[in-house]
């Protein structure tokens, strides 16, 4: 069902030695990702969107230009966020395929240049979102940040990478350093592969 709470792909302490410790693993899956699983599922009962696939309901809900979204909207978009997050890293330093490194160095000139940009978002973002990289409708990189829950589901983009820069994500392992917290995303903990998975045809 759509916001029935994944496992994590790995143990709770399979990131520590690589940035991300077992206590924030359990805070931010066990509570924060659950949370978003059992007010989504409670918010959607009864409603035209019990039952349906959790992408239709992000798409769905969400208000192009409203200060602010709905509970559903909110609660449905984290929910689809995070079940991407834990499979966008992986515990054991993926080298990045060919494939995907000529996309970013011909998007962006280089993969260094690509990290550059992604960090900068991320740190970027005033408050709580996500920085992404994505391919647009026409199969084109980008880079680009979101506040909150909002996601590339809502501007009919593929999310290849999202990194959740809510302070939930990094406080206990980095406090406010965020800039860190993201080189170290970058550096250590993708799973390039998987983000290779999602890359549309050129
Ligand atoms: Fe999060």
């Amino acid at each position: 069902m759509s916001f029935d709470l994944p496992d994590l792909p790995y143990a709770h302490d399979a990131l520590a030695e690589r940035g991300m410790s077992k206590e924030t693993l359990e805070y931010h899956h066990d509570l924060h990702h659950k949370a978003y699983a059992d007010n989504g599922a409670k918010l959607a009962s009864g409603t035209e969107w019990e039952g349906k696939p959790l992408d239709e309901i992000v798409r769905g809900t969400y208000q192009d230009g409203a200060v602010a979204q709905s509970g559903l909207f909110n609660n449905a978009s984290q929910m689809w966020n995070h079940n991407q997050f834990w499979e966008m890293m992986s515990p054991s330093g993926v080298a990045m395929p060919s494939e995907l490194e000529r996309r970013l160095t011909d998007a962006f000139g280089s993969v260094d240049e690509f990290k550059s940009q992604f960090s900068a978002a991320g740190a970027g973002q005033f408050g709580s979102g996500w920085a992404w990289l994505v391919a647009d409708g026409g199969g084109t990189l980008k880079i680009t940040k979101t506040e909150n829950g909002v996601n590339p589901l809502c501007f009919g983009q593929t999310a290849l990478l999202g990194c959740d820069v809510w302070e939930h994500s990094y406080y206990i392992d980095f406090r406010n350093k965020r800039p860190a917290y993201l080189t170290n995303f970058l550096d250590r903990l993708v799973n390039w592969e998987n983000v290779a998975s999602r890359l549309p045809p050129a």
